[in-house]
């Protein structure tokens, strides 16, 4: 385990959440890093070997489909591919236990549901879900299982060669995205340039401005509107605590992994709650 903080940076952060009745976790990439999901903008991230600019948006895929079909395989089973064995890790686990004590709403910006599998029951996933398909329409229509979304990473992994790739692709990727009677469905997911995913996002702006403390956990904080969100609760008054290992800025910062830092932050926080029930 690294911790790169001050002993008086993380009591101050554990007498914070011990304080506050209401808290937001507004969970990035981080979180999963050591669920093996890789982060964005890291050194190993998805947009190192996938540049967004190609990648993070409708028109570059539809582009990169009929231009690099491989290509755009090997993008899909990157994403999709570590999304049907992760499992929560510390971090996530230790939200859970926060619920326990607190009023906690989870808003994430990931789609890989591990804040739901480890058992949180407020998440407002403000990216969408990618398990999640529903139609244009936006009416949701069902959720892929574990099993189906290896089944389809699979698939997209045996693409190695240009002929017929992207009949291979479509055919592969058919219970994400397809046509039928009931008309085109797609994983709902955000990509750049489109509106975030609602309710989620007015629920997570109403949590912002109206919790005591704000916990940043694994997030760059590069992407907008999400990124306005501990400036919003700081603005209403909240206490902010960031975790990364790497520190970004003013503020308090526990600098560390998610699953290195938030265990011992909230024992420190709530033992005594838990002394004061036995
Ligand atoms: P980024 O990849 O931008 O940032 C990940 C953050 O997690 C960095 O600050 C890392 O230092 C930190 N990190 C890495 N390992 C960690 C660990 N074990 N514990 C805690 N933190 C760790 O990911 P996001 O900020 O989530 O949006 O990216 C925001 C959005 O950009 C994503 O939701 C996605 C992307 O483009 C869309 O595609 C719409």
């Amino acid at each position: 385990m690294t911790y790169n903080h001050s002993h008086e940076a993380f009591s101050q952060a554990a007498r914070w959440l011990q304080s506050s009745q209401r808290i937001v976790a507004f969970t990035g990439a981080g979180i999963s890093a050591e669920s093996g999901i890789p982060t964005f903008r890291d050194s190993d991230g998805f947009w190192r070997e996938f540049p967004p600019e190609q990648f993070a948006h409708w028109r570059g895929l539809i582009r990169t489909a009929f231009t690099d079909p491989v290509r755009l395989a090997a993008f899909v089973h990157a994403v999709i591919e570590p999304l049907g064995t992760a499992k929560p890790n510390a971090g996530h686990q230790a939200l859970r236990v926060l619920e326990q004590h607190r009023k906690l709403i989870v808003v994430t910006q990931n789609i890989d549901g591990l804040h739901q599998a480890a058992g949180n029951e407020c998440v407002q996933e403000i990216h969408g879900s990618l398990t999640e398909i529903a139609l244009l329409s936006g009416k949701r229509q069902r959720t892929l299982a574990a099993a189906q979304v290896s089944q389809i990473a699979a698939r997209l992994g045996h693409i190695k060669r240009r002929p017929l790739a992207l009949v291979r692709m479509l055919f592969a990727i058919r219970p994400m995205l397809g046509a039928g009677l009931r008309g085109v469905w797609r994983p709902n997911v955000i990509l750049f340039g489109e509106g975030l995913a609602e309710p989620a996002w007015s629920n997570a702006v109403t949590a912002a401005e109206n919790c005591d403390c704000l916990l940043t956990i694994g997030t760059s904080g590069m992407v907008y509107p999400a990124a306005m969100l501990p400036a919003k609760a700081a603005a209403s008054g909240a206490k902010v605590i960031h975790i990364d290992p790497t520190e970004g800025g003013t503020g308090l910062w526990l600098c560390g992994k998610a699953g290195d830092v938030l265990p011992p932050l909230i024992r420190a926080a709530f033992d005594d709650d838990m002394k004061g029930a036995n």
